[in-house]
């Protein structure tokens, strides 16, 4: 958001106090004076005027998490654990996950307090490709490369999925890039096949690959180099 935008949002302050406060230095931002009223700020900004903390500076948080089987890719359930639950972090409620998994799908799972990264990962804007192994009931042969690369017409959202890579590993097995992350993606455009998928498991997302030193239902904060690929 815009510093002028944040400060014109605050009840005690009209616009011309705050090109006022501006122009005459009176605001910091992470500990800087700043006149630009384009300035922009985020939720994980230090905003101070006259010296009194209007937003305190927050840590921006990051962490992957190998997600095993049989737990619920949402912040809350009444029912089964959570993915949250797998994470021993103080403000858990601040958290939220980029790019959900269903409740057997296993893999890479990255969880964060900072919207503005885990939308470039997730929007299909971006292209980031999403990468699934993937093992199904029946035979997949050549046809479903094609197909894949050709796009699924998803009748409920009316659209055509963008071109999608798999490559056959085995009769029953393949690697699968796509990137967008739409409901069942992966089991929908298997289903197109009547092809069940059995087995699903994240491998990466964009740059991100999960590590394989976390076992399942393990995590681990992002490292900063990690956090700036993104
Ligand atoms: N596509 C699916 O069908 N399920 C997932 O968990 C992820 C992608």
């Amino acid at each position: 958001m815009r510093l002028d935008r944040f400060l014109s949002n605050l009840p005690r302050l009209n616009r011309k106090d705050v090109r006022l406060a501006l122009a005459t230095g009176r605001v910091q931002v992470d500990g800087q004076p700043v006149n630009n009223p384009h300035h922009e700020v985020r939720e994980f900004s230090s905003i101070q005027l006259d010296g009194e903390t209007l937003q305190a500076a927050k840590a921006a948080r990051y962490f992957m998490l190998h997600k095993p089987q049989g737990c619920v890719s949402a912040t809350r359930d009444p029912v089964h654990p959570t993915v949250l639950d797998l994470l021993n972090e103080p403000d858990k409620d601040e958290l939220h996950i980029a790019g959900r998994l269903d409740f057997n799908t296993t893999g890479l799972m990255l969880i964060t307090n900072d919207g503005q990264w885990s939308r470039r990962l997730t929007q299909p804007q971006t292209k980031l490709p999403k990468v699934y192994y993937v093992e199904t009931e029946q035979v997949i042969d050549e046809r479903y490369v094609e197909k894949f690369a050709e796009g699924f017409y998803f009748a409920f959202e009316d659209l055509t999925t963008q071109p999608a890579q798999l490559t056959l590993l085995g009769p029953y097995v393949a690697r699968l890039s796509i990137v967008e992350g739409r409901y069942h993606q992966v089991k929908r455009m298997f289903g197109h096949f009547d092809n069940k998928v059995l087995r699903l498991h994240r491998e990466s997302m964009g740059p991100l690959l999960l590590d394989p030193a976390l076992e399942p239902g393990h995590y681990r904060a992002l490292h900063a180099a990690e956090i700036l690929l993104v």
